[in-house]
């Protein structure tokens, strides 16, 4: 294959290198076209079509339904790992070594005490708050009571920074659910592992011993896997571009949650459990949602299908079918909404829109049915996604400053007015 691609504008041809990456996906380098062309931009609204960096994060091929993290398959990773190894995995390039995993969870426990002051602006927001709202303002916060972890340059400041994160995110997620449920706000316990702690802060009754239960630690651990990391996606785009300023990794982090919370995002684990509800409330009839989501004149979409990038299967939506079975068989919970969930995905999966325009269950489809027998409120799924997906937007922040990227500021192509005289108010 050629090295270069060729474009022509009005009869000049200009040359432009390809770029391949490790898995042979190939890019045009577009870095001096609007120099040499005097000034033409490329348009892509939603970036269907542009690579906004290059990575050595996550690899996925969405025809094939393959996600890797560092070359690890994500089904080997989720089967075999923890969420913390996976964490160092994704952050710093390797699986750890037991020495390097214990100094990584060591660092985190010494940060992990939440400065007493951040209950006072828990205590300021309605109880009607959304979980993401909070958790977004408090981690934007935390940068008050850790101006140390502003103006990180070197790799040690950025480890600093990470660890600090990785041990008071929890905390801000258990208090988020525990403000809302009127529980008191209490710290984690040392002694456990991270996915232990996380469930123990989230669920100690503040008059009872807290029992850890073997089945929910691993299907969180497996659910955090899952999320942890999913390449330029439009939260992990967000850290990245809000990071390129250099400001600091807290704020960016608050930025990438912020991003996370719509529904076509992450926001979609809740928007999927209140659809299923609503079918169940409604005779739960799927015929009639599936009709409406083919509706182009209803704007409501089957929440939990369809993926940008995923055109034939999104694998951790098989990993997490698998797991929702399993854990409500172990917890012996029945919910009527796995067999809607399932329903629905067979019909889909059937019809003519769906199959023409490759639409299949994504991770979020089944998760909530899991953290809902878990005993997660619905509220906070979305969290948990964010709970996930922390290391993946760390190690992409990283990865940005490492490589010394420039401030991401995207070029337009202006359709407004054209030069027009300033108007007097009398004369509009
Ligand atoms: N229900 C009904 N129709 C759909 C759906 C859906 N869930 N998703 C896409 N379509 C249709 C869409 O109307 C369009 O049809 P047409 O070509 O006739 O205009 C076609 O499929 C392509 O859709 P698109 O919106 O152009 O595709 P996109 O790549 O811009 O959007 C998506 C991807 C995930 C935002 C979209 O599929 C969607 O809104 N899904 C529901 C929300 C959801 O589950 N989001 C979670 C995504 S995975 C986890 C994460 O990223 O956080």
């Amino acid at each position: 294959m050629s090295d270069k691609a060729t474009l022509e504008i009005n009869g000049t041809s200009y040359e432009l290198p390809l770029v391949v990456g490790s898995e042979n996906e190939v890019a045009i380098d577009i870095k001096t076209l609007r120099g040499a062309t005097g000034g033409v931009i490329t348009i892509d609204p939603g970036y269907k079509n542009t690579g906004s960096c290059e990575s050595a994060i996550t690899f996925l091929d969405g025809e094939k339904g393959i996600l890797r993290y560092r070359g690890y398959s994500i089904e080997e990773l989720a089967e075999k790992a923890d969420f913390l190894e996976v964490a160092y995995l994704l952050i710093f390039g390797e699986l750890p070594t037991q020495e390097q995993l214990d100094k990584f969870h060591s660092d985190i426990k010494h940060h992990s005490v939440v400065d007493d002051d951040v209950k006072k602006i828990i205590e300021a927001f309605p109880k009607s708050a959304h979980p993401m709202g909070v958790l977004s303002s408090l981690t934007s916060a935390l940068t008050a009571f850790n101006p140390s972890s502003v103006d990180v340059d070197s790799e040690e400041e950025m480890y600093n920074a990470i660890v600090r994160i990785l041990g008071k995110f929890p905390v801000l997620v258990a208090w988020t659910m525990r403000k809302k449920h009127g529980l008191p706000l209490e710290y984690g316990d040392d002694s456990l592992g991270y996915v232990e702690n996380v469930l123990k802060m989230m669920f100690k009754s503040p008059n009872k011993e807290y029992e850890q239960n073997e089945i929910l630690v691993n299907a969180l651990d497996k659910l955090l896997i899952l999320h942890a990391d999913h390449e330029q996606n439009c939260s992990t785009s967000t850290v990245r571009i809000t990071g390129s300023s250099h400001a600091g990794l807290f704020v960016s982090l608050a930025a990438g949650i912020s991003a996370l919370w719509g529904p076509l995002h992450g926001g979609a684990n809740q928007a999927v459990l209140e659809m299923l509800e609503a079918i169940k409330e409604d005779g739960g009839d799927t015929k009639k949602y599936m009709a409406k989501a083919k509706d182009k004149s209803d704007p409501f979409r089957l929440m939990g299908f369809g993926h940008r990038v995923y055109k034939n299967f999104d694998p951790r939506a098989k990993i997490i079918k698998v797991a929702a079975d399993e854990v409500l068989g172990d917890l012996g919970v029945e919910d009527p909404i796995l067999d809607i969930a399932k329903g629905l995905e067979k019909e889909a999966l059937e019809d003519q829109y769906f199959v023409d325009r490759k639409l299949y269950p994504n991770v979020d489809f089944y998760s909530g049915i899991i953290y809902r027998a878990m005993g997660i409120p619905v509220e906070m799924f979305t969290v948990m996604f964010a709970l996930g997906r922390l290391p993946g937007w760390i190690a992409q922040w990283r990865e940005m400053r490492l490589r010394k990227e420039p401030i991401g500021r995207p070029r337009q192509l202006y359709t407004g007015e054209t030069y027009r005289p300033f108007k007097t108010i009398n004369e509009r």
